[in-house]
C-alpha cells in the first residue's frame, strides 16, 4: 500500500491565500488496475492560474490542481514503462495513481526517453512545457512580431516574461521588460533584455516607460493589468498590438475591476488588442475536419451531471478517437476539452 501526502484546498481564496487555505493529508492509494500507472512528483509547478482555476474548477476538501514532473515507479501501461518521466496534471501530490487520461482537459504526457541529461528535468514545466509555450504563442500567433520591433513584457522575470524576452531578442526585437526587484533586474540584463526598470521603485510608470523607448511599443506582452496596463497602453505606437496574457495584479482582488482603460489612446491610434488561451474557439480551430460534440452543461442543471460522467465515458471510447468532444459551462463560457 502506497500513502500519498496530498495538499487540499481546505479554504476557496478570498483575497491573498493563506496558509490556513490548505491542509496537508495522508492517502492510501489504490491498487493499480490496467491501463494504470504508479507516479512519484519530482516537480511540481506553482502557477498563477491556480488562483482563478481552483475558484472554477474544484471544491473545498479537493486535491489542488497542478502539473508535475513525476517518475513512473509501478505500470500496468505499456505506454508508461517504469523508470520514464512524464508531465502529470495530477495536483498538489507526492505520488498518485492515474491511468494518465485527461483531468481538466489535460492528458499526461511522456518525456522523450531520450531527454539530454544536461537539460534539467525541470524545464518540463517551464521553459521546454506550458510558460515557455505561453510565450511563444503569444510573440508569434497574438502578436506576430517581426525583427526591429519594441516589445513591452510586464512580469518580466516571471516564467512566461523571461522567456518572452529571450524569445525577442533571437527574433531581432527591442525588449524592454518590468520586474519587482534588483536582482531580479540584473537577471533580466543578464538575459539580453534591452531596458528593465524596476516597476516598484520608480517615481512614475508613464516616464519609466517613456525612457526605456522614447519612440513607445509596437507590442505589448501584457501579464500584470491594473495601472500598470494603462501606462502601458498610452505608450503604444500607432497600429500597436496587446496580447493579454494575464492580469496577476488584480487575481486577489476582492472587488471586480472598474474600466479603466483610455479608449481614445486605442480608437486614435488604432490598437489591436486579444486576450488569449486554450479557449473553445481555439480548440474548434484545432479540430479541422473533425466531428466536434458539444456539451452545454451548468452545475445548477441536473440532467446535465447526470449526463456529464456518459459524455466523458463516449469520450473514451478508442472507436471516437477522431472525435472532438467540447464541454461548455454556460455560466462561465469557460470550454475545457477531452480528445
Ligand atoms: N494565457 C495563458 O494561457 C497563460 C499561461 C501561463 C501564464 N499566464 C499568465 O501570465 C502571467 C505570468 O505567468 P508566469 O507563469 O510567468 O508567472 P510567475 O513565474 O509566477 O511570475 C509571476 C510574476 O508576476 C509578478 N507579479 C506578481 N504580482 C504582481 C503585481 N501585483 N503587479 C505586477 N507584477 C506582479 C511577480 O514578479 P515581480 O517580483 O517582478 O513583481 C511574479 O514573480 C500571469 O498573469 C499568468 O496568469 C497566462
Amino acid at each position: 500500500m502506497v500513502k500519498a501526502k496530498v495538499w487540499t484546498l481546505q479554504k476557496h481564496f478570498v483575497g491573498f491565500p493563506k496558509e490556513t487555505d490548505f491542509k496537508l493529508k495522508e492517502e492510501t492509494l489504490p491498487e493499480l488496475q490496467n491501463g494504470d500507472v504508479l507516479l512519484e512528483a519530482v516537480f511540481l509547478s506553482l502557477d498563477p492560474y491556480m488562483r482563478s482555476v481552483s475558484s472554477l474548477l474544484i471544491k473545498e476538501g479537493d486535491v489542488m490542481v497542478g502539473a508535475q514532473v513525476a517518475k513512473v515507479l509501478q505500470s500496468r501501461n505499456p505506454a508508461f514503462p517504469v523508470g520514464c518521466y512524464v508531465v502529470a496534471p495530477c495536483g498538489w501530490r507526492t505520488h498518485s495513481v492515474t491511468n494518465g487520461k485527461a483531468v481538466f482537459s489535460l492528458d499526461m504526457a511522456r518525456l522523450p526517453p531520450d531527454w539530454p541529461k544536461d537539460v534539467p528535468l525541470s524545464l518540463a514545466v517551464g521553459a521546454l512545457g506550458m510558460p515557455g509555450l505561453t510565450a511563444l504563442y503569444g510573440l508569434e500567433e497574438i502578436l506576430q512580431v517581426k525583427p526591429g520591433e519594441i516589445v513591452l513584457v510586464s512580469a518580466a522575470a516571471g516564467a512566461v516574461g523571461a522567456m518572452v524576452g529571450q524569445i525577442c531578442k533571437i527574433k531581432g526585437c527591442k525588449v524592454v521588460g518590468s520586474a519587482g526587484s534588483e536582482e531580479k533586474v540584473a537577471y533580466l540584463k543578464e538575459l539580453g533584455f534591452d531596458h528593465v526598470f524596476n516597476y516598484k521603485t520608480i517615481t512614475s510608470l508613464d516616464e519609466a516607460l517613456k525612457q526605456a523607448s522614447p519612440e513607445g511599443y509596437d507590442c505589448y506582452f501584457e501579464n500584470v493589468g491594473g495601472a500598470f496596463f494603462t501606462a502601458a497602453l498610452n505608450q503604444m505606437r500607432p497600429r500597436g498590438r496587446i496580447a493579454v496574457c494575464g492580469a496577476i495584479a488584480l487575481y486577489n482582488s476582492t472587488t471586480p475591476q472598474l474600466c479603466p482603460f483610455p479608449h481614445l489612446s486605442m480608437l486614435i491610434k488604432s490598437i489591436r488588442m486579444e486576450g488569449f488561451q486554450e479557449s473553445f474557439d481555439e480548440a474548434l480551430k484545432k479540430a479541422g475536419d473533425q466531428l466536434v460534440v458539444v456539451d452545454f452543461t451548468a452545475t445548477w442543471c441536473g440532467p446535465c451531471q447526470m449526463i456529464g460522467p456518459f459524455f466523458k465515458e463516449l469520450s473514451e471510447k478508442p472507436e471516437n478517437k477522431n472525435v472532438v468532444f467540447l464541454k461548455v459551462d454556460v455560466d462561465d463560457v469557460q470550454a475545457s476539452h477531452f480528445i
